[in-house]
């Protein structure tokens, strides 16, 4: 079983750029194309928040259009820059979202079951993780506390050194830590939000984060290091799924990258099917 997560993809209105700057929508077509030449195809795609820039209606309705060529299906997870509300408006038809309220849902259809955690505080910048969220999730846990499972939420719940987005971070961590720990059966939380592949042990699991299809944050590690954003190369992550061999996470950089036999030492095509 194979997921995509693809993060933080800052959908502007046309014409736009987020912070003036990055040309988002045109990087989210490259991180389709990648998508769509995946062979094996993935499974499904997990897009972990920030899904659009504003907030606005008119940004979702982009989201959908430049998606609408994403061969595998897709499910989505709230950002702090997400509404949802305007989500549900441009989206009313995806069975798996809960009529209203967090936008929390589990998938157990696959080898591998799926809960998607919403970390949205409307209008802040950092994520939380509630009684209610928490209590919502220890319930889903304790359904089926022996699958392998892996937990989506933007907002990751440890502190990176990269001081100003730590300031951001997912609160409440040291209640979900408890819960999480109950439960070996957690294979990863893959997470979002900070626009870099970071990786670290935290209660008792692997979490990953998944850089943007878009811009990257800099790497700013010092506590006055001043806010700021990179065009290092955009990527997604593949989730690869084996009950004997478990969990294992590839970071994916979206590009058209030459690659060269061994043997003839000539170029080689790997993906045939290249849309142009
Ligand atoms: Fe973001």
């Amino acid at each position: 079983m194979i997921i995509a997560q693809i993060s933080d993809l800052h959908v502007q209105p046309a014409g736009q750029r987020a912070y003036g700057i990055v040309d988002t929508n045109h990087y989210l077509k490259l991180a389709v194309q990648q998508l769509n030449r995946l062979d094996p195809q993935p499974d499904l795609v997990v897009a972990t928040g920030d899904l659009v820039d504003e907030r606005t209606e008119a940004e979702y309705r982009m989201l959908k259009t430049l998606l609408a060529p994403v061969k595998a299906p897709l499910y989505f997870v709230m950002g702090n820059h997400d509404n949802r509300a305007a989500f549900r408006n441009i989206f009313p038809e995806l069975p798996y979202l809960p009529a209203d309220g967090f936008m929390h849902y589990v998938l157990d259809d696959f080898s591998l079951r799926i809960i998607v955690l919403d970390t949205l505080v409307d209008g802040e910048g950092y994520g939380e993780m509630d009684a209610e969220r928490l209590t919502w999730l220890e319930a889903r846990l304790r359904e089926a506390p022996t699958r392998p499972t892996i937990i989506f939420m933007h907002h990751p719940p440890f502190e990176t050194g990269l001081y100003g987005m730590d300031q951001l971070r997912c609160r409440g961590n040291e209640a979900l830590a408890a819960i999480i720990e109950q439960y070996p059966n957690v294979q990863r939380i893959a997470c979002g939000h900070l626009h870099r592949s970071i990786q670290t042990l935290w209660a008792g699991t692997l979490c990953t984060v998944a850089p943007s299809t878009a811009h990257q944050v800099a790497l700013g590690l010092h506590a006055d290091s001043p806010p700021a954003l990179v065009m290092e190369p955009p990527a997604l992550h593949l989730h690869l799924w084996h009950e004997a061999t478990g969990l294992v996470t590839h970071t994916v950089f979206t590009g058209d990258f030459a690659a060269y036999s061994y043997k003839t030492k000539e170029a080689i095509s790997l993906y045939e099917a290249r849309e142009r």
